[in-house]
């Protein structure tokens, strides 16, 4: 099939290679003259796994091509996709790229062609879909065509194989009155061997925002089970493996940490509060959700503070990771930026790496203050704590003891869940993580009396205090287990 995909972000270029992969043939349309350059020139504007070389080889082969103009490839194309952005890069929707792109294409669409959206879009701009897409074929004196929607379930990372191995493919039917669309698409997914569910465009809409939605909430509800294993002296690890046993319950997304980031969940979350609060439509346990997510961050830097004694004004604070997730290049609503600014206006010297060369420079310039440095060595030499904000693969066998002998302090803040305290602690590290408490390696004495307050349950030490606060459910306690 001939396929046109406009807009050359990161779901249009996963989406443009993947069905060239698939043998059809892919014009991909790019408005900016700078991201086009550089995708002729062989050089991809983010960092995906397995993306880069797949372009390169469907180039070569003449089954993917890129260009500026949307006119030509369109008019001769079975199926033109849009994936075009619909953040206002400040937490809200905007759809006027998606209106601006759709009077450039929609009316040079040939009749028999279908228009299939991939954005994700608000409920109100599906609602008004048909009457938009019929006007435009009406002004140019064409006749209507059939137009689906299309949500994308790939994740940052891993977008190829989720892509390619689809675990379910949603259509949502705008306007298709002789199921031409429908056919079509069926067509070109059915090689992913995962079904396909046609429903109302609207149904499509929220099968999308409900799955982000369900995901964000698994993590805050790992989350908010982690503070409550910190209050009690229990190790959320251990109890989430024993609840994933439960074939209704699942383990994934259920790790314990510094939350949730990148573009779709948090924008998600956010977005569908505040549209339901102007509605009028109750949703509380999404703004629990949200704020949840929130409070993780500011308690990472909370537990910080108290670890280093209350104060982490004039301490060197090493932060290990930047992205907002691993294998991924992307910043946006990452976790360690905002842990950066906080720790940085506390007046504390902050020293991150991550493996991405693109992101540690961006980092540095979005947050003022922050340094970066080229290896996670020179980030935690001389630091007086160590924060772990994303779980790279690297940061998974870091010589501990060498780091030991460079660091000033010793205290390492699993953001994670990903060390092993017992390692650390062997070589005399403080440890604390969300759900896991505080393993000391030593005696507590360097920590203010205010923050230890001792308790003993079955044969533990506990240690709780300024941790523990009750107004904040996401409150740390610091406990140690078996160790006196
Ligand atoms: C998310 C969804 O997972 C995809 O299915 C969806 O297609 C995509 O949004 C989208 O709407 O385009 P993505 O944003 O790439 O994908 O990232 P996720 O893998 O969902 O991770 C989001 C955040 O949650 C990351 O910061 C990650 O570190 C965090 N996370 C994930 C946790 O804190 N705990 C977990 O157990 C899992």
């Amino acid at each position: 099939m001939r396929i046109s995909v406009v807009g050359l972000g990161y779901v249009g270029l996963v989406t443009s290679a993947c069905l060239a992969e698939w043998g059809h043939e892919v014009t991909g349309i790019e408005v900016s003259p700078e991201r086009l350059r550089a995708l002729n020139r062989g050089t991809l504007p983010f960092f995906e796994p397995g993306l880069d070389e797949m372009v390169a080889r469907h180039r070569q082969a003449g089954r993917l091509e890129f260009t500026d103009s949307a006119s030509g490839p369109v008019g001769s194309s079975d199926v033109v996709m849009v994936a075009v952005g619909t953040h206002d890069g400040n937490g809200g929707w905007q759809t006027e790229t998606m209106l601006a792109c759709l009077s450039q294409v929609v009316p040079f669409m040939h009749d028999d062609a279908v228009i299939v959206l991939r954005s994700t879009l608000p409920p109100d701009f599906i609602r008004q879909l048909p009457t938009l897409l019929r006007s435009l074929r009406d002004q140019a004196g064409r006749a209507p065509i059939s137009a689906l929607i299309n949500p994308e379930f790939t994740r940052e990372g891993a977008a190829v194989r989720d892509f390619l191995e689809a675990e379910r493919v949603v259509l949502g039917v705008v306007d298709d009155p002789d199921r031409r669309g429908v056919g079509r698409l069926t067509t070109i997914y059915e090689v992913a061997d995962a079904p396909i569910l046609t429903m109302d465009a609207i149904d499509a809409a929220f099968a999308k925002l409900g799955s982000n939605l369900f995901l964000a909430t698994k993590i805050s509800f790992a989350n908010e089970l982690a503070a409550l294993c910190d209050a009690y002296g229990a190790r959320v690890h251990n109890v989430v493996e024993a609840m994933s046993y439960d074939g209704r319950i699942g383990g994934r997304f259920l790790r314990a940490g510094v939350g949730f980031g990148g573009s779709c969940l948090p924008h998600q979350v956010t977005m569908t509060v505040k549209s339901a609060a102007l509605a009028g439509i109750p949703a509380p346990l999404l703004a629990a959700v949200d704020a949840i997510n929130d409070r993780q961050r500011s308690d990472f830097v909370r537990l910080t503070r108290e670890l280093l004694g209350g104060s982490v004004e004039g301490r060197r604070i090493a932060l290990l990771g930047l992205t907002f997730k691993p294998d991924t290049d992307d910043l946006r609503d990452a976790p360690a930026l905002d842990i950066a600014r906080l720790l940085i206006a506390e007046g504390a010297e902050v020293v991150a790496y991550d493996p991405m060369e693109g992101a540690r420079e961006r980092s540095a310039e979005i947050v003022p203050g922050l340094v970066t440095v080229e290896s996670a060595e020179l980030a935690v030499a001389g630091s007086d704590a160590i924060g772990l904000v994303t779980e790279w693969a690297e940061f998974r066998s870091l010589d501990w003891p060498a780091i030991a002998e460079t660091t000033r302090g010793h205290v390492v803040i699993d953001g994670r869940g990903v060390l092993d305290p017992a390692e650390l602690n062997a070589v005399g590290f403080d440890y604390a993580a969300f759900g896991r408490g505080v393993q000391l390696a030593q005696d507590a004495d360097h920590l203010e009396p205010a923050v230890v307050a001792t308790a003993t349950k079955d044969g533990s030490r506990i240690l709780a205090g300024s941790f523990a606060q009750p107004e904040s459910a996401g409150g740390m306690s610091a406990y140690r287990r078996g160790v006196e």
